[in-house]
């Protein structure tokens, strides 16, 4: 045994006792003759005390340096007075050294192990194994750890059984493009790695599984964020013979029991729901932040008449005018107005409308086009005070959502309005099952195209604009947690709906052909959900981007420094598997 302790286990009832360790020195101090070491293992930090009486040792001291491994022996003694560490979990004690083993040694290193020193993330993450060093770091991953048991031990217990499903499959469709990998026994074939276990989930279903969960590994070939990466992990679940309901439920007492364990924090249930419209309306998002007000109001119906040509013009095509009041904008300069109307015009918007109010009404170069009740109206619908600053979008309606739903939560995180401490989590309810894609000019399934109609029997092309689906999304801090639905348990509604997503049958045997066949013999209603399990621990700790809480991410350019993935293969390799690469990589 070279080690019967952790450094931070170690406390006064230890006084006097002998003792080893094993760890890394963290830090090294020279104290006037007294030379003084942190040893830090993976549950902390422990003070080692070297004396210049023990000569052989103490000449050994000098030669330590960051990060070397060490193995020591010594007693366990009270920290001199004035020297004690509140802070510190093992303060009020030290351990006089009798042996040391160095174990290892370490060159100098490319940063320094302390969770305050900026580092590049490029760096960091090309030495990911120094930087999972950090002590806060390793406490992520202790508490990532201990999420996973908790969910594992609430599913297993509601009955729940554990079933891993494929890599190598076929597409399932989630929106994002896919990762595939050829295949060199069928060359010209290729698998698609999964975007979700969607498919394989109804599969277990239909073969009477009834309840299945997976902690199932997903990979999504999209433009990645603080909260995407390209290859990520669900907390995956489907059940037979349930309602919307149900699903809700059992995900708000795991939820729950997750807050419970491991923040010790009593989340309310049931969470609150909200309507998609409402969301989009008031919030302008499907994933509204609910930790403020700061509501958009719709001005369509007021406005209609109004003498600012932009807005009446925009209104008669249809199309929505909406506006949101910043608390005490009017400070605001003509710049940093400006600079808010190119950030809402990465959204699309062509402009941003506004007026300052003052003692004296509202104020701008456009107030003159409006009438007193018009400006009453205004004011009163956005609650607007002197001193505040209401601004305008007039746009199609999802421009005019997502420019002002960004610009809410721009202007609540500067202007200090989110409270930091609070969690709330909320149902997005009552979806529309289908979203027109002005660019190709076809209807596209606004979660995926297994999603079970509110009503399949009337289902038409004719009233797909109207069609409402069985599908639920569970929101925290304006983050999507997850989404999942009330899956289409009969083939016939099936088809009609690969039939409004212009999905011919041709093409829907040759992609699902496989699950529709299985829907037709015998499939239960059935339905579940998927939650992201990295932006669970990421929001549950604190951390801004999920890269804090996956050992071994990938950068913003899908790339791995630590492994130097993607990486080009043998010509022998592509020979077997039948391709030749013909365009040279334009970024290397
Ligand atoms: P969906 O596509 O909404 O649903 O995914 C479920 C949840 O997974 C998380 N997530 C991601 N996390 C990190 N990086 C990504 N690139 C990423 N993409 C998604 C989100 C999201 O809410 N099969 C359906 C679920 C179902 O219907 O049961 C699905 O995958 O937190
Ligand atoms: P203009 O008539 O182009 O001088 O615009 C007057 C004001 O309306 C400016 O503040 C513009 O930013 C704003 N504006 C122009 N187009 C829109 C729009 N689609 N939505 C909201 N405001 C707009």
């Amino acid at each position: 045994m070279k080690r019967n302790f952790y450094c931070a286990d170690l406390r006064e009832s230890h006084i006097g006792q002998e003792i080893s360790v094993c760890g890394w020195v963290h830090s090294r101090r020279d104290h006037g003759g007294v030379i003084f070491i942190d040893l830090r293992d993976r549950s902390g930090i422990l003070q080692i005390v070297f004396q210049p009486e023990n000569t052989s040792i103490f000449a050994i001291a000098e030669r330590l340096r960051s990060e070397f491994v060490l193995s020591v022996k010594g007693k366990i003694r009270q920290r001199p007075e004035g020297t004690i560490n509140p802070n510190m979990p093992t303060g009020q004690v030290e351990l006089l050294i009798a042996e040391l083993e160095i174990l290892n040694t370490s060159p100098t290193l490319p940063f320094e192990i302390s969770d305050y020193v900026e580092t590049s993330e490029e760096l960091r993450l090309k030495y990911r194994y120094l930087d999972m060093r950090r002590p806060n770091f390793q406490k992520n991953f202790i508490i990532r750890h201990k999420i996973s048991q908790t969910i594992r031990e609430f599913v297993n217990k509601e009955g729940f059984l554990e079933i891993e499903t494929p890599f190598l499959g076929k597409s399932t469709p989630e929106g994002a493009r896919d990762f595939l990998v050829p295949s060199r026994i069928h060359n010209g074939s290729f698998y698609a790695l999964p975007q979700s276990p969607q498919i394989f989930k109804q599969i277990l279903m239909i073969a009477g599984f009834d309840k299945y969960y997976q902690l199932a590994r997903c990979f999504r070939d999209e433009d990645l964020r603080a909260d995407r990466q390209p290859e990520f992990t669900q907390v995956d679940m489907e059940m037979s013979f349930i309602e919307e309901n149900d699903i809700m439920d059992v995900t708000e007492r795991m939820l729950a029991k997750v807050f419970k364990e491991v923040l010790n924090i009593e989340i309310k249930t049931p969470f609150s729901r909200l309507h998609y419209s409402e969301a989009m309306l008031k919030y302008g998002s499907d994933k509204p932040d609910t930790r403020f007000e700061m509501f958009i109001a719709d001005f369509s119906a007021e406005l209609k008449d109004c003498k600012f040509s932009v807005f009446a013009n925009v209104i008669a095509k249809g199309n929505p005018v909406r506006g949101l009041c910043i608390p005490k904008g009017a400070s605001l300069s003509r710049a940093d107005i400006d600079k808010l109307t190119s950030f809402v015009g990465e959204y699309g918007a062509k402009g941003l409308a506004w007026m300052k109010i003052t003692a004296n009404g509202a104020e701008s170069n456009i107030v003159k086009y409006f009438s007193e009740t018009e400006i009453k109206t205004i004011i009163s619908k956005l609650n607007a005070k002197e001193g505040d600053l209401v601004v305008f979008l007039a746009d199609d309606v999802k421009i005019v959502a997502q420019g002002l739903g960004a610009l809410r939560i721009k202007m609540g995180k500067q202007l200090e309005l989110i409270d930091k401490n609070k969690f709330n989590l909320l149902w997005v309810v009552d979806f529309p099952m289908f979203e027109w894609n002005n660019d190709e000019h076809k209807w596209d399934a606004l979660h995926h195209p297994f999603t079970s109609p509110k009503d399949g029997e009337t289902l038409s092309k004719d009233n797909a604009a109207k069609a409402m689906a069985k599908a639920y999304d569970v929101v925290l801090n304006g983050v999507e947690l997850g989404g999942g639905s009330i899956r289409i348990h009969n083939s016939e509604v099936q088809k009609k709906v690969f039939d409004i997503l212009n999905i011919s049958e041709e093409a829907a045997k040759e992609k699902f052909g496989f699950l529709l066949d299985a829907l037709s013999f015998g499939a239960p209603p059935h339905g579940g959900i998927a939650l992201g399990f990295d932006r669970i621990c990421a929001l549950l700790i604190g951390e801004e981007s999920i890269r804090e809480v996956i050992a071994f991410p990938k950068t913003q350019k899908a790339t791995d420094p630590l492994s130097n993935a993607p990486a080009t293969v043998s010509e022998r390799q592509l020979k077997e598997l039948g391709l030749r690469i013909t365009l040279k990589q334009a970024n290397k």
